[in-house]
């Protein structure tokens, strides 16, 4: 952000601002700030915009439980420093040179100036004994209800400092109860969503698992104000850490019942030593506070990351076949060859080559040898990646590729050549998570190493159109042999480095979209979205499964930003069900063709197109989570065009009871007084009496056609759809239904 002397006159505009109140306010929010008698900082709202923000001036600190009725009572102080009077958890811990722990902050100045999309605040507090200052910076997003906020500590000192709590933010709330909703995680059980009344006490959400760092819970949460966090109705706090490594939400609910919400980076192993004159930049924590449930919230949250943070976020996406699931690592030129003619065949813009085309000394032939060695093995594919563009160019198909650039195998002769890249511990036994090390991206020549390999094969490849990058290990083995009595630096410096190499890889490849995996859906925040187009949802692609965990991750990041792909998980589930739940995000397959009978091939050829027509109703639209798979046997989704001209319904039915009562599907997002014609898609094709494959029409609907839905080809309005709705779900198992609504 950049405040100029420009901007600080503007500051005279906003009109706002009063000396002692901070308005931090989104078109439906307002966070206020107000400086306390004793020139310490106090939040005294956040929640729904207020008609008059100067009422607040007259503030009763009781209301929050102060003991006195004053500003300076206990607690509510927006960078709570450490060793005052208040006795939880605070936002700052700073050992002063001579070992000093206390820091108390004072108010020193802000500014404000409008954006384009809002409002930017910048606020200076310093302490009075010690040289340390903190500026806390919020960016308001008017339209989409967000704000993200961080933090900069400075040493002004001449000695260094050590910090143990640098939390990117705090907020304060005072309601009757709170409800958390976590996202735990693991391989292939990403997301579940589970919540928890939060009681006395503190209840922490962290990971130590510094790469893979989201493989046991998800960067992000809700907070339910008074009751569990639903669908449609209630105030919400949700919120997530653009933080691709170590992170901690501490909820801590103090003795008179008010709340406290502190996300940072995780101070575990990680006491920081502040040189003088340096500066220590926390993670940006992004959040929305809805008054309307969830899937508004989300709905901001998908309107502001394809606006201003996802990579290339208003930008095209396209689909793709990948061989991991089909091949594994049994391949060789000839078969991807085959393989890029399937891609065409199927109708899909790209052919991704997975994991196993490189090594020569170790060739990669399964997951315990060749990482680190980004050269193909000459045994497999003698022509190499140029064999591969051409041949993908000549299928009439794009090429991309699987890395793991952060990781090595020791049996590599990067591992050979240089030992001390990976963290490995002195005189201690190592432990292989996956056969493989993690790479010390403290060290600047692994950072050099990474950047290479992205930068090598498009210097030699221009035609490449596109990276998985994937990160299948947490950091083992914690000693870096480049940081040395420096240890306790080693989880921050190793993100810093990764967003170094991410950094210039998107400088000098601004184009290239890029998947960012991790051994599945184990790092998706969304500092790591500035550099990638989209991300893994989870290897787990068992269709019943992907429900959940598409609906998990879509409380966050929009559909556009989530691959997901047909495979041959759970079979039992057709491929009309499987295709049509992949549909919902951003569609692939993985998967051999020669396993698809005429019919089904059709199908999914059929099912692309429409994906490719719907894309931009399904990955520009709004989206509506309208019945949830935890609660019911069935799940329903629709997806709105901005101009309410179009929408999508998916509706499954996954596991029905015998002859249990079917609920109709109430729409969202319509406009209630247009008139909507239905139109079923995605229908099964049958063969015909001569042996033909025919593809049902609505517009020109077959009278032989049994089986058609007895609401397809209807007129509704968008008023009757969304308070009467429509017969959408079935008692029939694993069964689904995609509906296009066009308004008339
Ligand atoms: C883990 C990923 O999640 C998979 O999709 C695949 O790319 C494998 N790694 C390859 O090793």
């Amino acid at each position: 952000m950049k405040l100029t002397s420009l901007s600080i006159i503007l500051v005279m505009i906003v009109g706002s601002v009063s000396a002692q109140r901070i308005d931090i306010s989104t078109d439906k929010t307002d966070l206020i700030l107000k400086v306390g008698d004793n020139g310490r900082l106090y939040q005294t709202y956040l929640g729904e915009k207020l008609l008059n923000r100067a009422e607040l001036d007259d503030f009763s600190w009781q209301v929050h439980g102060g003991s006195d009725g004053s500003i300076s009572a206990r607690g509510w102080e927006v960078y709570a420093g450490s060793g005052a009077e208040d006795y939880f958890e605070p936002a700052l811990a700073v050992t002063h040179d001579g070992g000093n722990l206390t820091t108390i902050l004072k108010y020193a100045g802000h500014k404000q100036v409008p954006t384009s999309y809002g409002s930017e605040t910048e606020i200076t507090l310093r302490d009075e004994l010690f040289p340390v200052e903190v500026k806390l910076f919020y960016e308001a997003y008017d339209k989409e209800n967000i704000i993200k906020t961080w933090s900069v500590i400075c040493n002004n000192g001449k000695k260094p400092v050590d910090i143990w709590r640098y939390a990117s933010a705090m907020l304060y709330f005072d309601r009757e109860a709170y409800f958390l909703t976590e996202f735990a995680s693991d391989w292939a059980k990403e997301v579940q969503m589970q919540t928890q009344r939060l009681q006395y006490g503190k209840k922490i959400v962290d990971t130590k698992l510094g790469s893979r760092a989201a493989m046991h819970v998800q960067p992000f949460f809700e907070l339910g104000m008074n009751k569990p966090a639903s669908e449609t109705g209630g105030e919400v706090l949700m919120g997530t850490l653009g933080w691709t490594g170590n992170f901690q939400f501490t909820f801590e609910v103090d003795n008179i019942g008010n709340l406290r919400v502190i996300p940072s980076i995780n101070p575990y192993a990680s006491t920081w030593e502040l040189n003088a004159g340096e500066t220590f930049k926390t993670p940006d924590f992004i959040f929305t506070l809805s008054q309307n449930g969830a899937g508004e919230g989300s709905r901001n949250f998908h309107d502001w990351a394809r606006r201003y943070q996802i990579k290339d976020g208003m930008g095209d996406r396209m689909t793709l076949l990948n061989n991991w699931e089909n091949t594994y690592f049994d391949f060789d030129q000839e078969l991807l060859a085959q393989l890029m003619d399937e891609a065409r065949d199927l109708g899909v813009d790209m052919f991704l080559l997975d994991d196993g085309w490189f090594g020569n000394k170790y060739p990669r032939k399964d997951d315990r040898a060749g990482l680190g060695d980004w050269s193909a093995t000459k045994s497999k594919l003698p022509g190499g990646i140029p064999a591969l563009v051409k041949a993908a160019e000549e299928a009439g198909v794009k090429f991309g590729i699987w890395i793991e650039p952060e990781m090595v195998n020791p049996k590599s002769e990067l591992f050979e050549k240089h030992p001390d890249w990976a963290y490995t511990l002195p005189n201690r036994d190592t432990y292989y998570y996956r056969n493989q090390l993690v790479l010390d991206l403290n060290r600047p020549e692994v950072q050099d190493h990474v950047f290479n390999v992205v930068d090598t094969i498009l210097a030699n490849n221009p035609d490449v159109a596109y990276f998985k990058w994937d990160c299948n290990s947490p950091i083992t083995n914690v000693f870096s042999h480049y940081l040395k009595e420096k240890q306790q630096q080693l989880y921050i410096g190793h993100v810093r480095g990764l967003y170094k190499v991410l950094e210039r890889i998107k400088e000098k490849y601004p184009d290239v979209p890029m998947m960012l995996c991790s051994g599945g859906g184990a790092r998706c925040d969304y500092e790591a979205l500035k550099y990638f187009t989209e991300f893994w949802c989870s290897d787990n692609t068992d269709p019943v499964e992907r429900l959940f965990i598409q609906w998990g991750f879509s409380q966050f990041f929009p559909v556009k930003a989530m691959s997901a792909h047909v495979t041959d998980w759970n079979k039992n589930a057709p491929i009309k069900f499987r295709t049509d739940v992949a549909s919902m995000a951003k569609l692939g397959f993985d998967m051999g063709l020669k396993n698809l009978s005429a019919v089904e091939l059709r199908y999914v050829q059929e099912a692309i197109k429409n994906w490719n027509r719907l894309k931009p109703v399904i990955l520009d639209g709004e989206q509506y989570r309208l019945v949830s798979p935890y609660e019911y046997n069935h799940t329903a989704t629709n997806y709105v065009s901005a101009d309410k001209q179009h929408a999508v319904l998916f509706a499954f039915d996954i596991y029905p009871r015998f002859a249990e009562k079917v609920h109709k599907v109430k729409l969202q997002g319509l406009d209630p007084l247009r008139q909507y014609r239905i139109v079923e898609i995605n229908r099964m094709p049958r063969i015909n009496e001569k042996g033909e494959v025919v593809v049902y029409s609505s517009a020109e609907p077959d009278k032989n056609d049994t089986s058609r839905w007895a609401q397809d080809g209807k007129v509704y309005s968008g008023d009757y759809l969304m308070k009467v709705g429509l017969d959408a779900f079935t008692t029939s198992q694993l069964h689904s239904r995609v509906v296009e609504l066009i308004a008339q």
